[in-house]
């Protein structure tokens, strides 16, 4: 079917749910893909910061299908070789030690909200159960995670809310500690904010976050689902402040585009999760964790950080070169390989003619174009992501 038929077939038989450009997307290779009409396109939305490996990298696919010979499922009433393995090496490289699987980013982070009210609870009794989230904050589309989400629009029509959240301020220190009650049990914030429009926490506000955190009983909750695992050059976002949190929710790019998510936490903040408290049955399965093996190795194996802090900076420096030129560029913010351009007018015309001319990017908020590029993607693929971008906006003046 080409993409007039697809799109045709799909409004028939799928759900409303999302914005669709009118095309579908069938194959993908590296930082390439194709859509159904056979045109090729450089994808800079990768998933939305799933394909950090590009796609279909080889050392997952070859996991993956290793993996579906062996043994696809089984529940977690049974220990699951690569689901201790993939455990084992978030566990040494963030620091934290113990690890729970889910299968998204929402469930990870539904996760973080469960254990940190068990943990508070019982710790520090039944009145602690409040978590301050931030404004422009996204944490996913269940109940309590959108409800986490510190923006109206994604709560409108879905009332009754679950109770028990409060939204402040990113980066306004005041706020955070005026909004703190003693039934404040977590703050849970993005370090680098990427629905809300790519803003990074400042420096010393994060850590003293942490502070604030530490002198009231309060756990620090990080979503690193997009911007965790390599995407802002370091494997987290909170090693560029030097800041560990108790809890720490992941998901997108941890199996190289196979559907994952996963809770990580202290020690003695894991032990508030007892058997029975909390559970998934796809969480953890053994063909997710065996990609997420393959992912994860390949990120070390392939210098994929380095390779996207040189890139980060060679991309940043050619959009300022941009900027000089087009005055509608008014900001360019971002960590290593999550970079937005903040425009003074919409971007929609831009974003559809970029993906006219073979480069797919998207758009935040109607003005904030959004670049999430493979972490493995090449200057020379910076140069005709940028040649392209400036013809899109050469038509704009
Ligand atoms: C920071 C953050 N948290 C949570 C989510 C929700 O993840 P999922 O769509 O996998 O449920 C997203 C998705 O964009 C996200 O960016």
């Amino acid at each position: 079917m080409n993409n007039n038929e697809l799109v045709l077939e799909g409004k028939k038989y799928v759900m409303n749910t999302y914005g669709r450009l009118p095309m579908a997307l069938v194959k993908g290779e590296g930082s390439w893909v194709w859509d159904a009409d056979g045109k090729k396109y450089l994808d800079f939305v990768g998933g939305l910061a799933v394909n950090s490996l590009g796609h279909c990298h080889p050392k997952v696919a070859e996991a993956i299908s290793q993996q579906s010979k062996k043994l696809l499922h089984c529940s977690n009433l049974y220990w699951i070789e690569p689901q201790i393995e993939l455990a084992k090496i978030l566990v040494e490289q963030s620091g934290l030690d113990k690890v729970f699987f889910c299968n998204s980013g929402a469930e990870a982070n539904e996760s973080a909200i469960k254990l940190a009210r068990k943990y508070a609870k019982t710790k520090w009794g039944d009145e602690k159960y409040e978590i301050i989230t931030m404004k422009q904050s996204f944490h996913g589309r269940t109940l309590a995670t959108l409800t986490a989400t510190g923006q109206d629009k994604f709560h409108k029509g879905f009332a009754p809310l679950p109770q028990g959240f409060k939204y402040v301020p990113f980066n306004d220190i005041e706020a955070f500690k005026d909004a703190i009650t003693p039934n404040t049990c977590a703050v849970l914030l993005e370090p680098v904010q990427g629905e809300g429009g790519v803003y990074e926490a400042e420096y010393e506000y994060l850590r003293k976050v942490k502070q604030v955190c530490e002198d009231n009983d309060m756990l620090l909750i990080f979503d690193e689902v997009q911007c965790g695992l390599g995407r802002t050059g370091k494997w987290f976002a909170y090693e560029h402040y030097g800041v560990m949190p108790h809890i720490l929710s992941l998901a997108k790019a941890l199996a190289g585009g196979v559907a994952i998510g996963a809770m990580l936490a202290q020690e003695e903040v894991a032990s508030g999760f007892q058997p029975g408290d909390h559970a998934s049955t796809f969480g953890g399965n053994p063909l997710a964790c065996a990609a997420g093996v393959a992912a994860m190795t390949a990120i070390e194996k392939e210098n994929i950080l380095d390779n996207v802090n040189k890139v980060s900076s060679y991309f940043k420096e050619q959009l300022m070169v941009l900027q000089e030129e087009f005055k509608m560029i008014e900001d360019i913010r971002g960590k290593g390989l999550i970079i937005g351009v903040e425009l003074g007018q919409d971007a929609g015309n831009i974003v559809d003619y970029c993906k006219d001319q073979g480069l797919l990017i998207n758009c935040i908020g109607g003005k904030i174009l959004r670049f999430l590029p493979p972490l493995n993607t090449t200057t020379n693929q910076v140069d005709i992501c940028i040649n392209i971008l400036k013809q899109a906006l050469s038509k704009e003046v």
